[in-house]
């Protein structure tokens, strides 16, 4: 499948909210419920990201199928962390290695480019095994685990796991 990874540039917000309604509805991914997929929410992220962070796409023929994005919170204390990262394939393009090779390509960029990068964070649902492993398998490594730090799609408190990658080139 002929797939292309590019830089995020302003303009896309429509398409991101598409793919994200289409990805909250598989169970277990993303931490949000369905009205949460607002607009809003789409805008936040996007704006911190752009501004302060790294957005990625991979496109395939011209449409955006997948997108991965973190950002740096505007404080002095967190100038070194790339936080509240999400990624996100349209179901149809899933376990086809592009989740894969974005995420890569995201790591392979702070590497090169954000020098002042040291951390970079996500959290994950802890019994999602497949999104676990998938992380470890790009350098993250398990920082513990949030007792019932959140709230499941069925109203159960759920523990999710707290993982970072370090960034190797880091310069203080
Ligand atoms: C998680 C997600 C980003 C992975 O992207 P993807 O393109 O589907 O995954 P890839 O094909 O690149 O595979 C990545 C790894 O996931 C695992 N994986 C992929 N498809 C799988 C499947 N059907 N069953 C089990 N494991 C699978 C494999 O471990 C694989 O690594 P490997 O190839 O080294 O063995 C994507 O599935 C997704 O958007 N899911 C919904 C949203 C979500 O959960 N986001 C993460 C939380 S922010």
């Amino acid at each position: 499948m002929e797939v292309s990874i590019c830089e995020a540039e302003i303009g896309h917000e429509k398409e991101l909210l598409n793919l994200f309604k289409k990805v909250v509805t598989i169970p277990d991914g993303i931490i949000r419920k369905r009205h949460e997929i607002t607009a809003n929410y789409i805008n936040g992220f996007y704006e911190k990201s752009l501004e302060n962070g790294l957005v990625l796409f991979t496109k395939s023929k011209n449409s955006i199928v997948g997108e991965i994005h973190a950002y740096t919170p505007s404080i002095y204390a967190f100038q070194h962390i790339l936080t509240d990262l999400t990624i996100a394939i349209y179901p149809e393009f899933q376990g086809k290695s592009i989740g894969k090779k974005l995420f890569q390509t995201f790591l392979e960029i702070v590497k090169t480019e954000f020098h002042h990068i040291l951390r970079v964070e996500l959290y994950t649902r802890e019994h999602n095994k497949r999104n676990v492993a998938f992380y470890k398998s790009l350098g993250f490594i398990n920082e513990g685990r949030q007792q019932h730090k959140i709230f499941n799609s069925k109203s159960k408190l759920e523990t999710p796991l707290h993982m970072t990658w370090f960034n190797p080139n880091y310069l203080k």
